[in-house]
């Protein structure tokens, strides 16, 4: 079969030809369908978001079809249409530990450990793949999913989960004004559709590509667009003025940004006893004054990834059109042309995504 391999960080994705993945005690072997490749893939390959374990078949996420399940395996059944979240956990209670099969990403404190590099050494697997063996613990089933009538959309429920999972840590109510910060991202996208889902009754979409945030106000007229000019104040301002007042919600879904000037505009909008959520990859030091956090009241808290449970209720969403995907447009990519789908996937953003159909 054929994969996107990964030799190291910095050398190029080359499709390769691989043997078949035999199953193996606690897998699940998965004939992949769509996986979503995210935009910023080739600057990940070029080293630009941290440490991924190689050589590896590169790939998070995706929808494949369970093809063979080890004898211990009774999550999902042969047949079954799935999600893959590629999301391994220790399991053990006392000292958590979790990491990302094929991509970048240790959960905690981020810090490799000799229990995180031998999950990443014994399940030394990704999605990018004809067909690829997980973990069962990392394979969800989606049942009914082999009757949606567009499986490369369904992809997208691997972000989309992400971003539900900082959406229902906010407590995001029905009615509630929320923020998306990087709203023109595809973290961000998803946000603003998991808020829309959580009955928001404003989410005050803000980015800077103006062709992803027309599309966002385009899906629900409670959605509402803010061009950010990369200025704090003016930032802040344009927000407060977007919400008629102030932010019950906040979720950032940024990028790695040069400061954190954007994510303090939207720290700013926070109501008294308001929530923030923080999911994107910014990699700055926040500037916040203790007293400001102190008597607004303000919860701060931070989203990694996401519980199975998380991602089985954005299915379900999905499928009842509570998340209406029909606003995606989706550019498929084969698997022979690595470098060309990832120049591909790095021209779209926000509800624009690149799929791979192995
Ligand atoms: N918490 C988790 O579990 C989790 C899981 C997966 C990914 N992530 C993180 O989520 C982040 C967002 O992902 P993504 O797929 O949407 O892609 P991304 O390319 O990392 O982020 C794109 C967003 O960041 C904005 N942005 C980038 N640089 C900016 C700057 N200098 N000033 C203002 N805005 C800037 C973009 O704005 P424009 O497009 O308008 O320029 C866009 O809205 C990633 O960085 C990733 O690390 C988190």
């Amino acid at each position: 079969m054929k994969a996107w391999k990964l030799d190291g960080i910095g050398s190029a994705l080359s499709v390769e030809e691989v043997a078949d993945p035999p199953v193996r005690p606690g897998g699940v072997v998965l004939r992949m369908l769509a996986v979503q490749v995210p935009a910023y893939t080739r600057v990940l390959v070029e080293g630009g978001r941290g440490g991924i374990a190689t050589p590896t078949v590169l790939g998070v996420g995706g929808i494949g079809v369970v093809e063979e399940v080890a004898d211990d395996v009774t999550t999902v059944r042969p047949g079954e249409t799935v999600l893959c979240t590629g999301l391994l956990q220790s399991g053990r209670t006392a000292e958590p530990e979790e990491v990302l099969l094929g991509w970048t990403g240790i959960g905690g404190r981020g810090r490799a450990t000799s229990t995180t590099d031998r999950m990443r050494r014994v399940w030394r697997t990704g999605t990018f793949a004809e067909r690829t063996v997980m973990p069962a613990s990392t394979v969800l089933a989606l049942p009914g999913a082999e009757l949606h009538p567009d499986p490369t959309k369904l992809a997208f429920l691997s972000w989309l989960s992400v971003a539900a999972g900082a959406v229902e840590r906010s407590g995001t109510a029905a009615g509630d004004r929320v923020v998306v910060l990087g709203a023109s991202g595809q973290m961000g996208g998803a946000a603003v559709l998991s808020a829309l889902a959580q009955g928001a009754g404003l989410v005050v979409a803000v980015g800077r590509d103006g062709g992803s945030l027309d599309r966002l106000e385009a899906v629900d007229p409670r959605v509402r667009s803010v061009r950010s000019v990369g200025a704090h104040a003016a930032d802040a301002a344009a927000i407060g003025a977007a919400l008629g007042g102030e932010a019950d919600v906040v979720i950032d879904a940024l990028g790695p940004t040069p400061t954190a000037d954007l994510t303090m505009a939207g720290f700013d909008s926070v109501r008294t006893d308001g929530t923030m959520v923080l999911l994107g990859g910014v990699h700055q030091t926040l500037p916040i004054p203790y007293h400001q956090l102190m008597r607004r009241r303000i919860t701060l808290r931070g989203s990694w990834m996401h519980s199975e449970e998380t991602a089985f209720r954005v299915w379900r969403q999905v499928r009842s059109g509570v998340v209406d995907l029909s606003a995606l447009e989706v550019t498929t990519v084969g698997i022979d042309d690595p470098v060309g789908a990832l120049a591909q996937a790095e021209r779209t953003r926000g509800l624009s995504i690149t799929v791979l159909t192995p």
